[in-house]
């Protein structure tokens, strides 16, 4: 039954302060207004100088970490953060899990539940909730490192995040340019974990990796399920039509070539972590830049970084006038790769706007550029 909005953020008021606090987010926005950032996770952080709430925010363009001591500063940051019109908050404490959702009459849908499991991490002196058991014997065949771990479960977060709780039965999922595959394995075990019927097929161009996999996937007991082909992303033939398309860290065009396919099949999802960005970099250093933004790409480093963040616009823009909504999300924390940069698009069919393909038009226009996904769609 809907509550009081005003009591309701009173309670999560008490939930994001209270030492027990394992993580918080908000996003979504009230009917009719829009928050000054798109999402917000809060988390408690052992730094030197004692606790203090991390507070990650993200405005759509990129994320923004801040680390705010316990008491007034805690106290004044979670009341702007409470403040803002979000359309959901998601609180985790040691004892309990609440979800708010403000309805369309500005009132709050409140679920109370238990406290997610927890499963403490070797050398870090609070518990971690894993989407994928740190005892899983995955990570007893693929190599088990703190980092590894971290990545598969900022990937299984994104994945979580992109699904919708209902699946079709079998979900068919295909991972191009899977490499040694421990994300396509993890992507597995996590579903079928979830309940889920899976069926995956992992996509490498070295014959290598696939003999590797096999393998690993006859270790697992889950050949009949997870197999591998050896071929390009481009042309690799596969045993079924995919419903969820991964792509991570494929080189340079190579995640311009999943893209493509992902579109070609119609997917329902795409998660693309891109890798390093060549092609539009080396358009932008041949053209000129237009008015006045010739600084943006005068010195090489500058017009790196510049030339990344145009290709995934491009790529995010291209998806959506496809029929993709589309997302762009940290991956994972900057601290453990500059490659950090998720596409998560879901396809809805929207048909592109007349704005949207002349924005696209006018973008490519200026910089003289034709990425890579153009071409291949
Ligand atoms: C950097 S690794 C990433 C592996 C894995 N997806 C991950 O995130 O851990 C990139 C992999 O993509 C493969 N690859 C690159 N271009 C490819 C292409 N055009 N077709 C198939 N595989 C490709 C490489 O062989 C390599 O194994």
């Amino acid at each position: 039954m809907p509550q009081p909005l005003t009591d309701v953020l009173a309670e999560v008021r008490t939930l994001l302060l209270d030492p027990g606090l394992t993580r918080a987010v908000a996003a979504g926005r009230r009917r009719g207004h829009t928050p000054t950032v798109t999402r917000a996770e809060l988390r408690p952080v052992a730094l030197k100088s004692g606790p203090h709430l991390q507070i990650v925010t993200d405005d759509g363009a990129r994320p923004f970490t801040r680390n705010v001591a316990p008491g007034a500063e805690a106290e004044a940051a979670v009341d702007a953060l409470l403040a803002e019109p979000f359309g959901n908050w998601h609180v985790e404490t040691s004892a309990t899990t609440v979800q708010v959702r403000i309805t369309k009459k500005g009132d709050a849908q409140v679920h109370r539940g238990a406290a997610p499991d927890a499963a403490p991490v070797a050398g870090h002196d609070r518990a971690k909730q894993w989407l994928l058991d740190p005892g899983d014997p995955l990570f007893t065949v693929v190599g088990g490192t703190a980092a590894k771990r971290r990545q598969v479960d900022a990937f299984l977060r994104a994945l979580a995040a992109t699904l919708p709780d209902t699946l079709p039965s079998p979900l068919r999922v295909v991972d191009l340019g899977c490499g040694n595959a421990y994300l396509t394995f993890a992507a597995y075990r996590y579903l079928a974990a979830r309940g889920v019927q899976v069926q995956v097929v992992g996509v490498d161009v070295r014959e290598d990796q696939r003999v590797r996999n096999t393998a690993v996937a006859s270790e697992l007991g889950c050949s009949a399920d997870v197999t591998f082909v050896a071929g390009t992303i481009s042309s690799a033939d596969l045993p079924f039509t995919p419903d969820l398309v991964l792509a991570l860290h494929a080189c340079d065009t190579a995640t311009d070539e999943a893209l493509a396919r992902a579109v070609q099949w119609s997917a329902r999802w795409v998660l693309a972590a891109p890798c390093c960005h060549h092609d539009i970099a080396a358009q932008l250093k041949g053209g000129a830049a237009p008015a006045p933004f010739g600084e943006l790409t005068r010195h090489a480093i500058m017009r790196e970084r510049f030339a990344d963040v145009l290709t995934d616009t491009l790529r995010a823009s291209l998806l959506r006038l496809n029929g993709y909504r589309v997302d762009v999300v940290e991956f994972i924390d900057s601290a453990h790769t500059p490659r950090n940069l998720l596409l998560r698009a879901r396809r809805t069919d929207a048909p592109a706007t007349p704005s949207q393909r002349a924005e696209y038009e006018s973008l490519t226009a200026q910089w003289s550029v034709t990425p890579a996904l153009e071409k291949l769609l």
